[in-house]
């Protein structure tokens, strides 16, 4: 140690590297945690995770109390006004004190924080601010920006990414969202509640890319009834800006005629890419894979020794709680203990309404591994969804046909991601259909829809 300032210094205060930090710290190594932004917490806290949830749920009250949609409940509100002003102001108000919770733990378990960009300048060195660290482990923790779109230009006014729509200062009366993903969904959601046309063009023929064809299929029917407009199989190919709206080209990604849709506002949401530009690692030896991402082991070490890397900037799902479970398992490894992460059983959720959550594989994914059982259970006969009127989606439950061990794990449900950590937590545990079934599930609750998916898988739900 004596020559190194640090044990430990972690790259990137986001979700991966805050928790590397602190759980370094507590396993009692020396920690510092450069970080290039003004505050902790990364994407998620500042621009990501965080005011994108603050703005679905607001915007959700917001077009409850206008739609009238409480009525039928015995709720009439006479008027409901948008104060958009203090809808953002709220939605700060809980990043600031969420990055401000980080810097606490900071200074409670004793990580040092280095505020700069660091720059490697040599395999064990780094300079920040001017200053050069040295320390005996070195973790990346950069996560990701936004994918350009060539030839498509964000000028942050009409022409946004994910960090302008979380901040436009009016609805746009026409948002048009390049990407039908988890953001042009998640953010086309907020701007639609709130009394924007929202029209969603994707490359592909259906949204959601990677999430279970099912799923993905009853998940467009339910947004295109809420009002969304969907161009699919769609590519842009130009977006001209002129003076407060834009015209986007596009047309069929298979090639054909073109057409021109007139909007106030564009947000392109085609997916991230790994930060790694600026780091300086031609000075440490290690290079990149196709994608841009740094490759590591099992136990996040990279190929040069001393050097690990977790999160966005390494491959996988590019998650806030995969990029948590990856802090934590780093630092246990560099501090001699075993930390894993089970990179199968890592949950994913869209918090649209209704929510859209999955763990494990795909009905697809585990046809093409071996021979499969499918369960499925309707919101339309559980009996807390009907007494909410709320019956949208349904539990899927994938299992191996031999074994019955539980293989994945889908949900369409208001609830959704909340109900998924269940099934994580069997999975992770090796259940199989038989114990979820057989697991006593509290009435009424969405949760027993998936007791009943379960069930299902060997023909055998009660209410249906
Ligand atoms: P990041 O959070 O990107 O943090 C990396 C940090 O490193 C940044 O603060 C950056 O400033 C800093 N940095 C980079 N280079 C340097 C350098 N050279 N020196 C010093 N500092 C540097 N995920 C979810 O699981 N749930 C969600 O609901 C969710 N919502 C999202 C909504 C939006 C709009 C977006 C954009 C993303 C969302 N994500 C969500 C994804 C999530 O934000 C990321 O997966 C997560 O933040 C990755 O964590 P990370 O620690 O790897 O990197
Ligand atoms: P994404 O990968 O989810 O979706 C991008 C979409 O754009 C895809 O459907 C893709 O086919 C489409 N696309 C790509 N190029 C295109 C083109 N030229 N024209 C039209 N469509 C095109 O990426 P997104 O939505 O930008 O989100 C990035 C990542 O951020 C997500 O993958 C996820 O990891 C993370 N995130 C997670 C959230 C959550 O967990 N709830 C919320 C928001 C983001």
């Amino acid at each position: 140690m004596a020559d190194y300032d640090y044990d430990v210094l972690v790259i990137g205060a986001g979700p991966g590297g805050y928790v590397a930090a602190i759980r370094a710290a507590q396993l009692g190594l020396k920690t510092a945690c450069a970080e290039a932004r003004e505050t902790l917490g990364g994407t998620c806290l500042n621009v990501g995770c965080i005011p994108s949830k603050a703005l679905l749920h607001a915007s959700e009250l917001y077009e409850e109390a206008k739609s009238g949609a409480l009525a039928k409940f015995g709720v009439d509100i006479e008027s409901a006004r948008l104060n958009l002003t203090q809808m953002h102001s709220e939605k700060s108000k809980a990043v600031g004190e969420l990055t401000g919770g980080i810097a606490f733990l900071f200074k409670k378990n004793k990580v040092e924080w280095l505020k700069g960009l660091a720059t490697f300048i040599g395999k064990d060195s780094v300079e920040v601010a001017g200053k050069t660290v040295r320390a005996k482990n070195i973790v990346i923790a950069t996560g990701s920006s936004v994918t350009p779109l060539p030839g498509v230009e964000v000028d942050s006014e009409v022409v946004v990414d994910s960090t302008g729509a979380l901040a436009f200062p009016n609805v746009p009366e026409h948002l048009v969202v390049i990407g039908a993903g988890v953001i042009g969904l998640e953010l086309g959601s907020v701007w639609k509640r709130l009394g924007a046309r929202v029209t969603i063009i994707e490359y592909l023929d259906e949204i959601l890319p990677g999430l279970d064809g099912e799923v993905r299929r009853e998940a467009r029917n339910i947004f295109a009834k809420q009002g969304f407009t969907f161009k699919l199989g769609t590519k842009v190919t130009a977006v001209g800006r002129n003076g407060v709206a834009a015209t986007i080209t596009v047309e069929p990604s298979a090639g054909g005629e073109a057409e021109t849709i007139e909007a106030d506002a564009v947000l392109v949401a085609i997916g991230r890419r790994p930060n790694t530009g600026g780091l300086g690692l031609d000075k440490t030896g290690l290079g990149l894979n196709k994608k841009g991402q740094i490759e590591v082991d099992h136990r996040f070490a990279t190929a040069v020794p001393g050097i690990w890397a977790i999160g966005d900037v390494v491959p996988g799902l590019m998650l806030a709680h995969k990029a948590m479970d990856e802090g934590i398992a780093v630092a246990e490894n560099i501090a001699g203990h075993i930390g894993i992460v089970n990179h199968a059983v890592i949950p994913s959720v869209v918090y649209t309404h209704p929510e859209i959550a999955g763990v494990g594989l795909t009905e697809e994914e585990a046809k093409t591994r071996g021979e499969i059982k499918v369960g499925k259970f309707p919101f339309a006969a559980n009996s807390r969804a009907k007494t909410n009127r709320d019956t949208d989606g349904f539990v899927k439950v994938v299992a191996d046909a031999k074994t019955d061990r539980v293989l994945g794990v889908h949900i369409i449900s208001t609830l959704a991601g909340t109900m998924i950590a269940q099934a994580a937590q069997a999975m992770e545990f090796g259940a199989t259909s038989e114990d979820i079934a057989y697991t006593c599930h509290a009435h009424p609750t969405h949760s027993e829809a998936v007791k009943e998916a379960a069930m299902a898988v060997t023909g055998k739900p009660i209410h249906i």
